[in-house]
């Protein structure tokens, strides 16, 4: 396909023995798979993200905030994005604190662009992670994706992976045709004018 869309996969947990890089790891390959993207994860786990913030809002600051050095490659890699999926667990009913802090360090980079979720956890399946995770990235112009999926009781649902539910690629694919035409269509209309924000 020409003109890919630039879709970054974002690993959000970072804790020892995490389960997060399989499961991006499955869904970058079914981003490859649908051929509509340009794919590149991201994981938190090797970005310097400081809980203090400086000073200033990132939202008012422009291309001179000050972010650690080791913060450069998540920075360009959200900057040049056309499209985001999340991939996150749920901590004690909602996201964790690395994703809010990287969130937090930054905000054009969000505006005018689709986010789409791919959640995991226990029984709920990462559920109120993303119904947060909506409520905060709204704040930010971003556009969240109405299918997401879900994982529940991953532990069990998952082998050598991959879900083990044969239904999951083709939810998956659901997900990335909404992404795709989000990110096409966001992309030209940043283009023809800048989003009022
Ligand atoms: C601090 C903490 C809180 C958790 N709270 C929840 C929860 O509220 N709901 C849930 O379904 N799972 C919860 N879990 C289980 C996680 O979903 C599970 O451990 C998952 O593997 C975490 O993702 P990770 O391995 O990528 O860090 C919690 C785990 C941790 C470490």
């Amino acid at each position: 396909m020409e003109n890919k869309h630039k879709l970054v996969i974002i690993v959000g947990s970072v804790r020892d023995g995490r389960f997060g890089p399989v499961v991006a790891s499955w869904v970058a390959d079914q981003a490859h798979a649908h051929g509509g993207f340009d794919v590149e994860v991201v994981d938190l786990a090797e970005v310097e993200i400081p809980l203090a913030l400086p000073a200033e809002s990132p939202k008012y600051a422009g291309d001179g905030y000050p972010r650690p050095a080791g913060m450069a490659a998540l920075t360009s890699a959200l900057e040049g994005a056309d499209a985001f999926v999340i991939v996150t667990p749920e901590y004690n009913h909602s996201y964790p604190a690395s994703l809010k802090a990287a969130i937090d360090w930054h905000f054009t980079q969000w505006t005018a662009k689709p986010v789409a979720f791919v959640s995991y956890g226990g029984a709920a399946g990462g559920r109120h992670a993303v119904l947060h995770l909506e409520n905060v990235l709204t704040e930010l112009h971003a556009v969240t994706i109405r299918d997401g999926l879900a994982f529940p009781n991953y532990f069990t649902g998952w082998q050598d992976g991959r879900p083990l539910d044969s239904g999951a690629a083709g939810y998956a694919k659901t997900l990335l045709d909404q992404l795709s035409w989000w990110a096409g269509a966001l992309r030209t209309a940043r283009e023809v004018a800048p989003y009022p924000a």
